[in-house]
């Protein structure tokens, strides 16, 4: 999102002023073109020459610094920003966006601004606490513009409480996302999502699973809040770390994943199956480890699972229901069945044979079927941009 664009990073006076370094690394890694304003107390905690070489540009941080320059810099600069990014923000620049007071090159900067800005404060917990300072911020979204909330942890006074600038790889997550949903297409869209394959336990210690890595469901999710969705993810298992913005429930089976399913079902606007469910599960899981057999054999009995993309089409008025079909043989076929059967409205078919395609890949190559239309190929491509394109489709026939 911030490739080729222009950023203002403004470095304000907190003891996390150091951590704008690694931001603004972040950014030009994004292949942001990045220029530094600070504040004359963030130059007592990181050097403006670190900022300069970091990013390659002069840092601005004198209204005055040179008095036979007709350039006005602060204008300049403001002009040039496509988004202007506040890194750490200490209360007291916080209180200057505000009131719109502009005495320095950072808040003059700030004052003359026209492109959104993304804010992260960070301070001492009382000091956040502080009813002028929250006064302030609630103004400042008021206004339109981003605030991160600050993180809780260890604070530099050696305590813990809100007030942490989150990491930087996070603030940088986090505004994208935001920026997204400023723009979405499913605001005021409850999207529901499972992910990840179920596992079925044999006894305390063993289970049966499947290959599913979670990462399509994930990317799903991640796609659906970029639309400005409020999203639930039920996960399976998956190694993944909950995605943010996202409201991510925690399940095992089958069974759990279709009663958290149908439980969602009647607020949902948009259902999507991404999960890969367990046909089977054992009859009767035992309570204790099992031990090795004398006769050499072991026998499991296995009793069908719910079918839940079934359930949901059985149950379902007014909710858009997206199910996925992974094959490795006659895949539109299976699918097209499959669309019809379980009343879905459009089907995701994935052909698990091919390389780089389905569990555990990066990347996924699918065809979209919907109810009425032509099958829509898409090309092989990593898997959020897969998801991109589904949310697309799915904002597309709903709205
Ligand atoms: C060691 C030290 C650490 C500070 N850390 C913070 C901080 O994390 N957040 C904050 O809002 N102010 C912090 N301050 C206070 C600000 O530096 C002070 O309010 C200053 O006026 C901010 O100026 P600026 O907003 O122009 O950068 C700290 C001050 C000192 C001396």
């Amino acid at each position: 999102m911030f490739s080729e664009k222009n950023i203002v990073l403004i470095v304000s006076g907190g003891i996390a002023a150091y951590k704008a370094a690694t931001f603004a690394r972040l950014l030009i890694k994004e292949k942001a073109h990045v220029k530094v304003v600070m504040t004359k107390s963030a130059t007592e905690f990181i050097t403006p020459k670190t900022m300069a070489v970091l990013t390659n540009e002069p840092v601005l941080t004198d209204l005055f610094a040179d008095p036979t320059d007709a350039k006005i810099d602060h204008i300049s600069v403001a002009d040039w920003a496509d988004y202007i990014f506040v890194v750490p923000a200490t209360a007291n620049i916080i209180a200057k966006i505000a009131n719109g007071i502009a005495d320095d090159a950072a808040s003059t900067v700030l004052a003359a601004r026209h492109t959104p800005l993304i804010i992260a404060p960070a301070m001492n917990e009382n000091m956040y606490r502080q009813k002028a300072v929250q006064k302030n911020l609630q103004n400042i979204v008021a206004d339109g513009d981003i605030v991160i909330q600050p993180a809780e942890g260890l604070l530099a006074e050696g305590y813990s409480g809100q007030g942490r600038l989150p990491e930087p790889a996070d603030i940088l997550a986090y505004s994208e996302l935001v920026l997204h949903q400023k723009q979405g297409r499913l605001q005021n869209k409850h999207v529901v999502i499972s992910a990840g394959g179920t596992v079925e336990p044999i006894d305390p210690v063993r289970y049966i699973s499947n290959r599913s890595s979670g990462k399509m469901g994930y990317a799903l999710a991640k796609a659906a809040a970029e639309q400005g969705a409020q999203v639930t993810l039920v996960s399976a298992t998956t190694t993944l770390s909950d995605p943010i913005g996202v409201k991510t429930i925690h399940i095992q089976s089958a069974q759990d994943l279709s009663d958290q399913m149908m439980a969602a079902l009647p607020a949902a606007d948009i259902m999507i199956m991404a999960a890969a469910v367990s046909d089977y599960r054992i009859s009767e899981p035992a309570v204790n480890k099992l031990k090795k057999q004398t006769s050499g054999q072991l026998t499991l009995t296995l009793v069908e699972n719910p079918d839940i993309l079934a359930q949901l089409g059985a149950m379902k008025k007014e909710q858009y229901l997206v199910g996925f079909a992974a094959e490795t043989q006659n895949l539109l076929e299976y699918a097209q069945t499959k669309l019809v059967k379980k009343n879905a409205d459009m089907l995701v078919a994935n052909d698990v044979s091919k390389q780089q395609v389905g569990f555990g890949y990066d990347t996924n190559q699918v065809t979209i079927l919907t109810k009425n239309q032509e099958p829509q190929v898409l090309p092989l491509q990593d898997k959020l941009s897969v998801a991109r394109k589904i949310m697309q489709k799915i904002s597309e026939v709903i709205n």
